[in-house]
């Protein structure tokens, strides 16, 4: 099998940490007999500031037609804040129709957490984000603006066909899981939406009796994440409240050097984009600071709805007895560079019985 893919590596250490990721998918290739036909796009700063376009038409349609995007990260001191991101994250979002946002928050061991006595038998949870919908369109707009008694109307557009497709997602991951689903919205104060967002899942949830599912308010979740998190198998929950409950995942699970996320086409007539929720750190560029565990556990998710299900599991093997080993997270106090610890990874994947030995996700 040859798989096409698209790599988006975009700024600072966005190339730095999409390099381990693909000698990671190039050693499981190797051991689990698949190619990957790897076609690089120079998108991000430099292609903005030399040309004044963040993306084009053309370039959207040619990244369609591979099978997936692999995405480092974009953003620059030298461009305002918001042109990079909006203009080419957001936007290939929609384009791609990409509903999902997939963010698994697993603490693996040996990985420091801030959460006092945390264990990680009792941290392994699914974030389902529906992801080009809610307070997420950008619709409004302020009235008697610039004066004192200016009033900003912020639009939230939540349609009936996303929300079942993002809830019956979330159904079919937890019957492959542990068969529990929880909601989380505010449905007692955002009424409209959440009674949609509630009428779905008790409908959708009719097709899978043996997951059993529950509602936890968006605040009240951030005090259960992270004090119970044994509690929660997949949570499902709308653009807004899951961009603020998946950050606060990426804390519970040790930081952004180690959170992954899938942005899924679910309806098969898109790519989907892959890529480490942390940014493009340049603060640390250059300098081989970087954990690469957050971009190879985005590679592996990206093998996973491939189909390559054992080579997914080897790196994330991989990654995670990386991580066991580092001191430190992030910076020179990891003790390897960027490139080691992708070498580590890879030479990881290809050595040892990690996935065929029966590891289990
Ligand atoms: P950031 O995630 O790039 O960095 C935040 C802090 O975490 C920094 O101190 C950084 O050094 C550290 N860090 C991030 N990833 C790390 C890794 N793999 N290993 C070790 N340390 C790591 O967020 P920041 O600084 O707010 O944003 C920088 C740029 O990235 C901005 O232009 C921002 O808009 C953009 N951004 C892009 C995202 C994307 O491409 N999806 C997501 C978040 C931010
Ligand atoms: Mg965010």
């Amino acid at each position: 099998t040859v798989y096409d893919l698209a790599i988006l590596r975009g700024d600072g250490i966005g190339g730095e940490v999409t390099d381990q990721a693909l000698k990671a998918i190039d050693a499981a290739g190797n051991r689990f007999g698949f190619q990957t036909r790897q076609t690089d796009y120079a998108l991000g700063a430099n292609h903005y500031l030399a040309t004044g376009v963040v993306i084009d038409d053309d370039i959207i349609a040619e990244l369609g037609r591979h099978q997936a995007i692999v995405f480092g990260a974009m953003g620059d001191p030298r461009v305002a804040p918001g042109v990079l991101e909006r203009g080419l994250i957001l936007r290939l979002r929609s384009a791609f129709r990409q509903a999902v946002n997939l963010r698994p928050v697993r603490l693996y061991p040996g990985v420091p957490t801030p959460i006092r006595d945390l264990t990680p038998e009792r941290c392994d949870m699914v974030v389902i984000r529906e992801n080009m919908e809610g307070m997420y369109v950008s619709g409004g707009s302020t009235l008697y603006a610039g004066t004192k008694n200016a009033v900003a109307l912020q639009e939230s557009i939540n349609t009936a066909p996303t929300i079942t497709n993002v809830v019956d997602y979330a159904f079919r991951l937890a019957t492959h899981r542990r068969n529990r689903l929880t909601l989380c919205h505010k449905k007692n104060v955002l009424v409209h939406a959440g009674e949609l967002w509630q009428s779905i899942v008790d409908e959708v949830g009719a097709n899978y009796p043996d997951v059993t599912v529950d509602y936890v308010h968006a605040d009240a979740m951030c005090q259960h994440m992270p004090m119970n998190p044994e509690r929660f198998d997949v949570i499902v929950t709308d653009n807004l409240f899951g961009d603020i409950i998946s950050d606060l995942g990426a804390m519970i699970q040790g930081g952004l050097g180690v959170a992954a996320s899938g942005n899924l086409n679910i309806d098969g007539s898109a790519p989907s984009m892959f890529e480490p929720v942390h940014g493009s750190a340049p603060d640390i560029a250059g300098r081989g600071w970087a954990n690469p565990a957050a971009a190879v556990l985005s590679a592996a998710l990206c093998l996973a709805s491939l189909g390559e299900g054992q080579a997914a599991l080897a790196l994330e093997a991989a990654a995670a007895s990386v991580l066991a080993e580092l001191p430190a997270l992030a910076g020179a106090e990891m003790g390897a560079s960027t490139d080691e610890l992708g070498d580590r990874m890879a030479q990881r994947i290809t050595d040892t019985a990690l996935a065929t030995d029966g590891a289990q996700g």
